[in-house]
């Protein structure tokens, strides 16, 4: 089986005795020998290495007991996932598991106890080495605990969805094993891990591992008796439904993983060891081959590796430095751009806009939010104070005279943009970049009849800015490396992930988005009910519904993006009618405060004669999406296929099991009915 895993970077278990006043400890350490940046993880050599180790210790005679610990700042990170999306048949999938299984639960099951000393970050598999243990202590300083199977289309299925529930009670692991990975793959930290019960003590990481071989030594020799909670009798029922509905809730069925982990948790209570870790075996056997599964594990890859050097970048050393920023317009996006720049690249950020009303409500809102932040203790007071000096605020731009990047959320309109982009430039230093957090407008057109258009370029942030971890990277046809560098570096500064694009019009995200949303609300403006059309796309596992991301964007805006992208291309994007009723009616929302449809709205989307049912309209909305997404790739609107879904994963949120959309409609046959071809980037 090892041959499956070519790139396996072993994880060694080494193995040393340590004095306690109880006797010898055997201290297992896991160690793949790299720095921190590279996990322990197990794949089938790793998981060997672990088995020798635990042949060793059990041949031992002397020792009081079998200690596991991990490496510096990382205790183990799972299972190595490359690996994994290589099995191709049901029987290594099923040897894997077993395989994960078989040296696990050794650790459960030797003559004398065992003791995880939880010294650094412990996901996956690395938390279920622990859980298998007969005792656990955790360093108070980690960052990550967490079992993110579901997130990645498996289960926690080497002990973990048998033993945790039977470790916290079912309530508290289906919140680690479900609503924590589907909510954006949440991580406790080493104190939330040891509330919810998943350690029996928790230490200070400074002397962790003295303090922990001390403890295990007093647990040993009986100073310490170590109380549990008896689970059998929670109320079991109605955890597992909480936790159906929370999954239903995101996903509407749209991937398997999370389901099955539920029935594996769920039957926890009534299951032995060896029928429990069987059926974690099946599960582990069926889903490894699973589309979803194959799509998230390049998800994951996209968003660890490619987001982070984004492909057709120049040399990083044109970048320029930035010791100052101003922002043209102190509006939504505005106020929010320049919180970021202050809190990330700690240099003085200028507000301005038309009048000083304006001016002072954008820096109230930064300064507000800094507040905020301190808090909810997130900054601290001095921090605080620091970040308050450093934004401020003025109707003039002479104050951008110093500044080495220049960005403007003003209105998107074409000639006022242009304006204030000719005011900038008669006050700043020909190096100054000039950024546009643009939307759809074209960033070249913006840059015509400046000095210097090789300064433009196009920095388009999501909203809210703080939460969505894209910018999508204008080049226009005149913006230089320098620029483009100096904007990458930036973005890298701000800890955002840049995807490169062409200037087309309304780039990636908002392009496919319309288009999607574009052939849903044409289907509401022929007469498909809007209940039928809202739900549609549930099958995809979406985060949210249409209608409720219109209303989250705003239907003005949407309408305005649908209306540019109508020009640019006539054939395929359509300006719904009942939507340009909305705006000028000036809803600008669909649902009321219950979360039921505003009644003057469905008045107004209803008519029409030709409806179609919830298939047809996914159908189409797809095909819209494959047909779009092609035509992108021949435009060279991105390098690749993979710059798609991770603008669409970390721009839309749009979930891993798709792998962003390609494999999706790769796998659904979408894109060869359409296109021909699949795009087949996996
Ligand atoms: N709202 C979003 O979700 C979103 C997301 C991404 C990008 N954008 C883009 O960001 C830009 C701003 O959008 P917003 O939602 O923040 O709009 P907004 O209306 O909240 O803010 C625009 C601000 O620009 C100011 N302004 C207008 N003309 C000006 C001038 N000549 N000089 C100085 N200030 C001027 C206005 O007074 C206003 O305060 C647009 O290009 C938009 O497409 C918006």
């Amino acid at each position: 089986m090892t041959e499956l895993f070519p790139d396996e970077v072993v994880t060694k278990a080494h193995v040393r005795d340590v004095d306690t006043s109880a006797g010898p400890i055997a201290l297992i350490t896991l160690d793949n020998g790299r720095d921190h940046t590279r996990p322990n993880t197990f794949g089938p050599a790793s998981l060997l290495e672990l088995n020798k180790a635990l042949d060793e210790v059990a041949a031992r005679t002397g020792i009081v007991a079998v200690a596991i610990t991990g490496k510096q700042f990382i205790f183990a990170a799972g299972a190595d996932l490359s690996g994994a999306a290589l099995v191709d048949s049901r029987e290594t999938a099923l040897a894997i598991g077993k395989l994960g299984h078989d040296v696990f639960r050794r650790l459960g099951e030797l003559t004398v106890p065992t003791f995880a000393f939880v010294n650094g970050a412990a996901l996956g598999g690395g938390l279920e080495v622990a859980l298998h243990c007969t005792y656990r202590t955790i360093s108070s300083g980690i960052p990550a605990i967490a079992l993110p199977e579901t997130a990645l289309g498996l289960v926690p299925g080497w002990g973990g969805a048998y033993l945790l529930p039977r470790l916290v009670g079912p309530a508290n692991a289906l919140k680690v094993i479900i609503e924590n990975p589907l909510s954006q793959n949440k991580m406790l930290r080493g104190p939330q891990a040891f509330e919810l019960g998943i350690a029996d003590v928790m230490f200070e990481p400074a002397d962790f591992l003295e303090e922990s071989l001390a403890w295990a030594a007093k647990v040993l020799d009986g100073t310490i008796s170590v109380e549990r909670a008896d689970h059998t009798g929670d109320d079991w029922d109605s955890a597992v439904n909480m936790a159906r509905f929370f999954a239903d809730g995101k996903l509407h069925g749209a991937a398997p993983a999370p389901y099955r982990a539920i029935e594996l948790a769920a039957a926890a209570n009534r299951r032995t060891r060896d029928e429990a870790f069987a059926a974690e075996d099946e599960a582990l056997a069926d889903l490894l081959l699973s589309g979803e599964f194959q799509a998230s594990v390049y998800a994951f890859d996209l968003v660890s590796k490619r987001a982070r050097k984004p492909a057709g970048a120049p040399p990083k050393e044109l970048a320029r430095p930035v010791t100052k920023v101003g922002i043209i317009g102190a509006g939504l996006m505005a106020a929010q751009i320049g919180l970021l720049f202050a809190r990330r690249l700690h240099v003085p950020v200028l507000l301005t806009d038309l009048d000083e009303g304006r001016v002072k409500a954008g820096v109230g809102y930064v300064h507000g939010e800094i507040a905020k932040l301190a808090a909810k203790g997130r900054i601290s007071a001095d921090e605080a104070s620091r970040l308050t000096a450093l934004v401020s605020g003025s109707v003039s731009k002479d104050g951008f005279a110093d500044a080495d990047w220049v960005i403007e959320a003003v209105f998107e309109n074409l000639d006022v943009k242009r304006k204030v982009f000719a005011e900038a430039e008669a006050i700043i230093s020909p190096e100054c970049v000039l950024a546009t957090n643009t939307s759809s407008l074209s960033v070249s057109a913006m840059a015509e009849g400046l000095q210097h258009p090789e300064r433009v370029v196009g920095f388009h942030f999501f909203n809210p800015v703080a939460v969505l971890p894209l910018v999508e990277v204008v080049r226009g046809t005149a913006t230089d490396d320098a620029s483009l560098a100096t904007a990458l570096a930036v973005g890298k500064q701000l800890k955002k992930n840049c995807v490169i694009v062409k200037d087309a019009p309304a780039f990636v995200v908002n392009r496919l988005l319309t288009r999607f949303l574009g052939e849903i609300t044409t289907a509401v403006d022929e007469g498909t009910p809007f209940d039928v059309a809202e739900h549609a796309a549930d099958p995809m596992g979406l985060p949210m519904p249409p209608f409720l991301l219109l209303q989250l964007v705003g239907p003005a805006i949407a309408l305005h993006v649908a209306e540019t992208l109508h020009a640019a291309f006539p054939d395929r994007f359509a300006v719904s009618p009942k939507l340009r009723a909305l705006v000028e009616a000036g809803k600008a929302t669909v649902y009321g405060p219950d979360f039921s449809i505003d009644p003057e709205v469905a008045a107004m989307l209803a008519g029409g004669d030709k409806p179609s049912t919830a298939e047809q309209v996914l159908q189409r909305a797809l095909e819209g999406l494959a047909e779009e997404i092609r035509l992108m790739l021949d435009e060279d609107v991105v390098a690749a296929p993979e710059d798609i879904d991770l603008c669409m994963i970390l721009g839309a949120g749009w979930p891993f099991h798709l792998g962003g959309i390609t494999p999706y409609l790769d796998r659904t046959g979408i894109a060869a009915k359409i296109t021909g071809a699949p795009f087949a980037v996996r």
